[in-house]
């Protein structure tokens, strides 16, 4: 018994390493570490300023904020990183030094100048109304939306103007391209966005511009820079006057607009999808893997620690381990990812990538599912065993070790390989946070093929097989386990 323990304990972190190893090595292996790094936040849904185009083969983050944004980073001697986030996200995100600097299309408003500064203005455009093209005359003028179902990106200057209108109800989405499907899908009516990016949409005919015009003043695009960053501000305006005079923004946002009229408006089949975005799902099929399988791991060990605090007989220890077990199961993943992911940075100043981040949450998520586990398995063991362990002259913890674990282990063990599918298919949430995992490639692919279906049934299909292959696998392993009962 005490050797097919030792073989199971063996087989499972074998198993775990080599899941957690493999993408580390072709995530890091190739990569060598540059000097200095700007990182840059951008919401990549807006074409010309950022948007996804997949270049060679990999997602790449394009516009003319990027190309902009690489010639500040060249004036300061560093490297740029861009950093896709959703809009509303990038002023906290800056403003807890996750990045450096905001190159967003973003509108220096008095509201945002209260948390962060901004840069000389660098670019202007106006607001504009699309809709469907059979709605293309439904809205003369403003007046006309009275009432209507609107769709505005969350957090933007053209949400406030949705809100302006008398009666209207506002959708109010993190990405454009999804206000764009809810429009294509009668779901809202008119999203109100700016024109130049609003030609990037319009391009394949399946939305259109209305008549009506919002009469708010045109909207100003300048940097995000954190307060009192000075010297950060001073040579972002030297770059930028210095782009403006040689012309340079000019080109850049010409180019960037040819750049998003050139992508693919065939109608894209799923067989299509899978294969030319391949590569994308492979890296996201190695994160979700390296998260869970790591979740797993610290929740194994942080869950075993909870448990047998929670049966020390202790009461104060006791009362702690359940409170953690409570709290933990009692709460939202995602409010949990949120607080360790922005919370502990605004208020430690602890900045976790999101890899960290995601593997800390899944670990103490996982960890009170699987105290629990293991609290059952073990008081499910006979309390006979533990007697006659003692009565051998074994001590507590020993009895514990060699006598009850063991037999508690066997008995739980298809209780933790469902805990593993469930951590499988929950680290989908760690993609809200920039993780690239399977859920977020699903989401890239999306915003690059305006396709709404089919990038999420390649996910399913992916995280299905997944699945299915490791509770088989389990299955056969459980069984290999039972037939050492008949031995
Ligand atoms: N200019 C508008 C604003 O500042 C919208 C910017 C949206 N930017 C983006 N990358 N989605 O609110």
């Amino acid at each position: 018994m005490k050797k097919l323990y030792r073989f199971t304990a063996l087989i499972l972190t074998a198993v775990i390493l080599l899941l957690a190893g493999l993408p580390m090595l072709t995530a890091y292996g190739t990569e060598a570490k540059p000097q200095k790094k700007l990182v840059v936040g951008m919401s990549a849904d807006f074409p010309p300023y950022e948007f996804h185009k997949v270049i060679n083969g990999k997602d790449t983050i394009v516009g003319f904020d990027v190309e902009i944004a690489k010639e500040i980073a060249k004036d300061l001697g560093a490297e740029m990183v861009p950093e896709d986030m959703s809009f509303d996200s990038l002023l906290p995100a800056l403003q807890s030094g996750r990045v450096d600097l905001v190159l967003s299309g973003m509108t220096p408003t008095d509201e945002r100048r209260k948390s962060i500064d901004f840069s000389d203005v660098y670019y202007r455009s106006k607001q504009v109304i699309m809709v469907r093209p059979e709605d293309k005359d439904k809205y003369p003028t403003m007046a006309a939306l009275k009432g209507e179902k609107l769709g505005a990106q969350k957090g933007s200057i053209q949400e406030e103007i949705a809100q302006k209108v008398p009666n209207a109800s506002v959708t109010s989405l993190d990405k454009i391209s999804d206000l764009v499907l809810q429009l294509r899908t009668n779901r809202i009516n008119a999203v109100v966005i700016e024109d130049t990016v609003a030609k990037g949409y319009t391009l394949d005919g399946t939305v259109t511009l209305a008549k009506a015009v919002p009469e708010d003043e045109g909207a100003e695009t300048a940097v995000g820079i954190r307060k009192g960053n000075t010297e950060l501000l001073a040579s972002v305006n030297k770059t930028l006057a210095r782009l403006k005079a040689d012309g340079s923004i000019e080109k850049f946002s010409t180019e960037a607009s040819a750049l998003s009229a050139d992508r693919q408006i065939s109608s894209n089949s799923i067989v299509d999808i899978f294969w030319k975005y391949r590569s994308l799902y492979a890296t996201g099929i190695g994160y979700t893997l390296l998260l869970s399988a790591l979740g797993v791991l610290f929740g194994f060990v942080i869950g075993l620690i909870i448990s047998l605090l929670r049966m020390s007989g202790i009461r104060i220890i006791e009362w702690l381990g359940t409170t953690y077990v409570e709290v933990l199961r009692g709460t939202p993943m995602l409010v949990q990812l949120m607080i360790i992911h922005y919370g502990v940075a605004l208020t430690l100043g602890v900045n976790f990538t999101p890899l960290q981040s995601g593997i800390i949450t899944l670990s103490l998520n996982s960890s009170a599912y699987l105290a629990e586990i293991f609290r059952a398995g073990i008081q499910a063991v006979d309390r006979g065993q533990m007697e006659a362990a003692r009565s051998l002259g074994m001590g507590r913890g020993k009895a514990m070790r060699h006598v009850i674990l063991p037999q508690a282990f066997k008995s739980i063990l298809p209780a933790i390989g469902n805990e593993f599918i469930t951590i499988i298919k929950e680290s989908s949430i760690i993609s809200t946070i920039g993780m690239v995992d399977i859920m977020y490639q699903a989401q890239v692919i999306k915003n690059i093929t305006y396709e709404g279906l089919s990038p999420f049934l390649i996910a399913a299909a992916i995280y299905f097989v997944m699945t299915f292959s490791l509770s088989k696998l389990l299955g056969l392993w459980e069984r290999k386990l039972r037939a050492s009962d008949h031995r």
